[in-house]
């Protein structure tokens, strides 16, 4: 495991439960080796959750032998050199969201793990909410129709301040050499993940991006420097299938904390989901996939809260009613990626999917940069 920062908590936490709530799986992870600079800091993580050892420096990691899995939980800009060594090395890749800073260090990622058939996913974990996996199942069995219109927002306010610093340990988000870019690679990668799992790829925007804050004391040096990340980032898509969507993130939407929502409106019924509130997923349904019209004096909005057991992963938690939470997406998707990787048939988004995402988001710079429509390249062999 590389980092102990958020995420390296999040994906110890799965490594921990995976084998207790899904005990099908013949694999079983063992906590080798935490890896981040800071020995003491890397030691006192690693006991509070049983790791065996700690390395500082990653390519430590990636030439163990006694290791067979490296999972990269590290700010954005380690993630293509750490991949690359540790696929060249035999490892199963796990890597974290956006896959990279930008589509060319993407795809020498996703050349390194193919050329190694390594088993390899990136953790756009909100596809393991089970709300959000029963919107994509109420897409495959044709309850919305044609679909119309995508809107996604996803909007915080931690950054509005033009006291808080960029850069160092604490604040990498805020310095695009780490980061790659603001929101979009930040916020937006889910957000369009999400959209192109549900509705299909991507194929053209025109976006609209502000850096607010023009200037931030580096936290490295203790100077100013100019800030290079794009605070807010608005875009208009147009989907494959022919819908359009609408796109909306910022770090400056004072009271929204973590605000990610979508609402998918089709001829036959509409689906609208919030993170805010993860175990509903709300849902109009128009015409049955009978064919038979839902019109009458009750006609509205359901509010599903996905808790049964026939949803999605709930079978594996507690009983109906129950809530799960936000730690809960990364179990379920560490459960489908060792799966996919005992049966052969890959967990999704592994990196080749992934790099769309990062296809459409470097489009969505290069369209705030130029003010004009730009494509965003189908990858080759994803659906
Ligand atoms: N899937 C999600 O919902 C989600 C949520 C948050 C973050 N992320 C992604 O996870 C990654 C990490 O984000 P975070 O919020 O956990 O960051 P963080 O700042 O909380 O933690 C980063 C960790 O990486 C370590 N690190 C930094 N440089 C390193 C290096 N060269 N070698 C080894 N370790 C190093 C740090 O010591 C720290 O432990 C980012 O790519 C981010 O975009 C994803």
């Amino acid at each position: 495991m590389v980092g102990y920062g958020f995420m390296g908590k999040a994906h110890s936490n799965a490594y921990l439960k995976v084998n207790r709530f899904f005990p099908e799986l013949a694999r079983r992870p063992v906590l080798k080796c935490l890896c981040a600079r800071n020995a003491d800091k890397a030691r006192a993580f690693a006991d509070v959750w049983g790791y065996e050892s700690v390395e500082t420096d990653w390519r430590r990691l990636v030439e163990r032998r006694d290791i067979d899995v490296v999972d990269i939980g590290s700010p954005n800009d380690t993630h293509r050199d750490i991949a690359v060594a540790a696929a060249a090395s035999g490892k199963w890749v796990l890597c974290e969201k956006p896959l990279a800073r930008d589509v060319a260090e993407a795809e020498e990622m996703v050349a390194a793990v193919e050329r190694a058939g390594v088993p390899n996913m990136v953790w756009y974990n909100y596809r393991r909410v089970p709300a959000i996996s029963l919107a994509r199942q109420l897409v495959n069995e044709g309850r919305i129709g044609r679909p119309f219109h995508y809107r996604a927002t996803y909007l915080q306010d931690w950054t509005i301040s033009a006291d808080v610093p960029q850069g160092g340990a604490t604040l990498w988000r805020l310095d695009v050499d780490v980061a790659g870019s603001g929101v979009t690679g930040d916020l937006l990668a889910h957000s369009i993940d999400t959209a192109m799992w549900l509705n299909g790829p991507i194929v053209r925007v025109v976006a609209d991006a502000e850096t607010f804050v023009k200037e931030r004391v580096h936290q490295e040096t203790g100077k100013p420097r100019p800030v290079g990340i794009d605070d807010a980032c608005a875009f208009l898509a147009r989907f494959a299938n022919g819908s359009m969507g609408t796109f909306e993130s910022t770090r400056y939407a004072r009271g929204r904390k973590n605000y990610n929502t979508f609402e998918l409106n089709g001829a036959d019924g509409s689906l609208h989901f919030d993170l805010e509130d993860p175990q509903y997923l709300d849902f109009f349904e128009y015409r049955r996939p009978d064919g038979g019209k839902v019109e009458d004096h009750l006609t509205g909005w359901r509010r599903v809260h996905v808790t049964n057991f026939e949803h999605p992963y709930m079978d594996r938690w507690w009983v109906p009613g129950c809530t799960i939470g936000y730690e809960h997406t990364f179990v379920n998707a560490l459960a489908d990626f060792l799966a996919g990787a005992e049966s052969g048939s890959a967990a999704q988004p592994d990196f080749r999917c992934a790099l769309q995402t990062q296809k459409v988001c470097d489009a969505v710079l290069q369209s705030a940069r130029a003010g004009a429509w730009v494509d965003a390249p189908t990858v080759i062999g994803v659906e």
